[in-house]
C-alpha cells in the first residue's frame, strides 16, 4: 500500500515537474532546465541529505536513485541548492523508468580515496537519462592530485573519474558544470545517442590527467556549446568511437581536441566519422591532434574526420597527426605504425600558433597517412625569431588555398 501511494506521489511530482518545465521559456530551459520542485522520495534533502558540505550524502543519493529506478514513467531526482559531499556511487540500471537528475546544488567528491571503488559517479546500463541544472559536480581534485604518479609510472593507480556513463543509451547532459575532477571529468564508455550541451568543464591548466570529456567505444555522441579548460585533453576520443560531433566548443587551457592515443592496448576498434566544427582553441599545448603509438599493440583505423571552421589563438602545434607517439619510451621505437590514418580534412582553420610548426604531419614510412586534405588553412606563428612552417612526412593528399610555406602535401 505504502508502495502504491509512493508511486502515485512520484507520478504527481513528475507531472508537476513537467508542468513547471512547460511554463519556463525555451531559452531558460536550454540553459539547464526548470527549477526543482519538491519531489518527495526523489529529493535528496527530503531523504535526509544535508547540504552543509560535510555530512555524507552518499546513502540519500543511492536511495533516490533506487526509488527512481524502481518506478516507471519519467522520474526526476532532485539535488536542491546546497553542497552535498559524497563518496563513490554506482547508479545502476536497468531501470523501468526514464530518469532526470536535476542538479541545482553542488556535489562534492570526498578527498578520502577509500570511499571510492573505482569512479565517483558511475551511471551504468541505463536508457533515457537526463542530467541538467546549474549545479556543479566538483571532484575536489586538489585534495589528491599529488597522489597521481601517471607522469612517471606506466602502471599508475588511476584516481576516480568524476562522472562516468557506461552502457547508457539516449542521454542528455545540459547546463551543469564539472569542476576539478581527480582524473577525467566525464568519461563516456560503450554508450550511444549522447548529447552534451552547454556544459562547463573547468580545472587548473596544470592539474594532472584532468581530461574534460573522454569518449570510448561509443557512437552518436554530440558535444555542443560547451566550454572546457583543463589540465589535459579538452576532449579525447578513444578507440571504438563512431559518429562523434563536436560543435561550438571552446577549449583552453588544455591539450586540445585529440583522437587517441590509439594502439596502446590489444583489440582496439576503429575511430570513424568525426566532425569538429565551429570551435575555438586558446593557448592549448596542441590543437587538433590525432595520435597513435609507434609499433602499437593493435591496428585500429582512424578515418573520415572533418575539422572545419576552427579558430586557433596562440596554440602550440595547431594541426598535428602523430603516428609515432611514444611518451616516456613506453613503446618500441621502431619508426613503424600499425594504425592507418585516412580521409582527414582540415578546412577553414585559421589563427595564430605558439610554435613555428603550424602543421605537423608525422606519418610513418610503412603506413603513410592517406587522403589528407588541407583546405584554406591560414595559421601564423605568433612568436619572434622564427617563421611559420609545416613539417610533413609520409602524408598523401592535397592542399588548396594555402600559403606556400604551409602547402606541404
Ligand atoms: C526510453 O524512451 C523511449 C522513447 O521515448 C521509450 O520507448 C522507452 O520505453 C524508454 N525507456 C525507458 C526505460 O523508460
Ligand atoms: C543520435 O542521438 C540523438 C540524441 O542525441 C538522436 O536524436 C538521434 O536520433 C541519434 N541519431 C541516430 C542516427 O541514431
Ligand atoms: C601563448 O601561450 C604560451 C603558453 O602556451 C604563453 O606562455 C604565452 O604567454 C601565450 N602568449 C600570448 C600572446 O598569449
Ligand atoms: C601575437 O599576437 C598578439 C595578439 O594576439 C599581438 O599583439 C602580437 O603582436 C603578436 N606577436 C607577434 C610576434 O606576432
Ligand atoms: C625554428 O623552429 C624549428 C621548429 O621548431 C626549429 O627546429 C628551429 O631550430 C627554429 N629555428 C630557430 C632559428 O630558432
Amino acid at each position: 500500500m505504502a508502495f502504491i501511494s509512493n508511486v502515485v506521489a512520484m507520478k504527481a511530482a513528475a507531472v508537476a515537474a513537467l508542468l513547471v518545465m512547460a511554463a519556463v521559456s525555451p531559452a531558460a530551459r536550454a540553459q539547464g532546465g526548470a527549477p526543482s520542485v519538491p519531489a518527495g522520495p526523489l529529493d535528496i534533502a527530503q531523504l535526509g541529505a544535508k547540504g552543509d558540505g560535510k555530512s555524507d550524502s552518499t546513502p540519500m543519493l543511492l536511495k533516490a536513485w533506487k526509488n527512481a529506478c524502481d518506478a516507471t514513467g519519467v522520474q526526476k531526482i532532485v539535488i536542491p541548492p546546497g553542497n552535498y559531499l559524497t563518496g563513490g556511487m554506482e547508479l545502476s540500471g536497468p531501470c523501468k523508468s526514464s530518469i532526470i537528475i536535476r542538479l541545482d546544488g553542488n556535489l562534492l567528491g570526498t578527498g578520502d580515496l577509500n570511499a571510492y571503488k573505482k569512479n565517483w559517479i558511475e551511471i551504468e546500463n541505463v536508457e533515457n537519462l537526463s542530467i541538467n541544472g546549474h549545479g556543479t559536480i566538483d571532484g575536489q581534485g586538489a585534495l589528491v592530485w599529488n597522489k597521481n604518479d601517471c607522469q612517471h609510472s606506466y602502471n599508475c593507480k588511476i584516481l576516480p573519474n568524476s562522472l562516468v556513463l557506461d552502457f547508457v543509451t539516449n542521454a542528455q547532459i545540459r547546463g551543469i558544470t564539472l569542476a576539478n575532477s581527480k582524473f577525467f571529468h566525464l568519461n563516456i564508455f560503450a554508450s550511444k545517442n549522447v548529447l552534451i550541451d552547454k556544459v562547463t568543464v573547468t580545472a587548473p591548466g596544470n592539474s594532472p590527467n584532468t581530461d574534460g570529456i573522454h569518449i570510448g567505444d561509443s557512437s552518436n555522441v554530440t558535444i555542443s556549446g560547451t566550454t572546457i579548460g583543463v589540465g589535459d585533453d579538452c576532449i579525447s576520443i578513444g578507440p571504438g568511437s563512431k559518429m562523434i560531433r563536436i560543435e561550438g566548443v571552446k577549449c583552453g587551457p588544455g591539450h586540445g581536441i585529440s583522437v587517441g592515443s590509439l594502439g596502446r592496448y590489444k583489440d582496439e576498434k576503429d575511430v570513424e566519422d568525426l566532425k569538429v566544427k565551429g570551435c575555438t582553441l586558446v593557448g592549448t599545448t596542441n590543437g587538433l591532434r590525432i595520435k597513435s603509438y609507434e609499433d602499437s599493440k593493435s591496428s585500429p583505423k582512424a578515418s573520415k574526420f572533418l575539422y572545419e571552421d576552427v579558430t586557433m589563438d596562440n596554440v602550440s602545434y595547431p594541426i598535428i597527426i602523430d603516428q609515432k607517439y611514444c611518451p616516456n619510451n613506453i613503446c618500441v621505437r621502431s619508426g613503424a605504425s600499425k594504425v592507418a590514418v585516412t580521409d582527414v580534412v582540415f578546412k577553414n582553420i585559421h589563427g595564430t600558433s605558439n610554435t613555428p610548426e603550424a602543421i605537423t604531419l608525422n606519418c610513418a614510412n610503412n603506413l603513410p597517412c592517406q587522403g589528407v586534405q588541407l583546405i584554406n588553412v591560414d595559421i601564423k606563428y605568433n612568436g619572434s625569431g622564427n617563421k611559420t612552417m609545416a613539417v610533413c612526412k609520409n602524408a598523401i593528399g592535397k592542399s588548396s588555398g594555402l600559403a606556400k610555406e604551409l602547402a606541404c602535401i
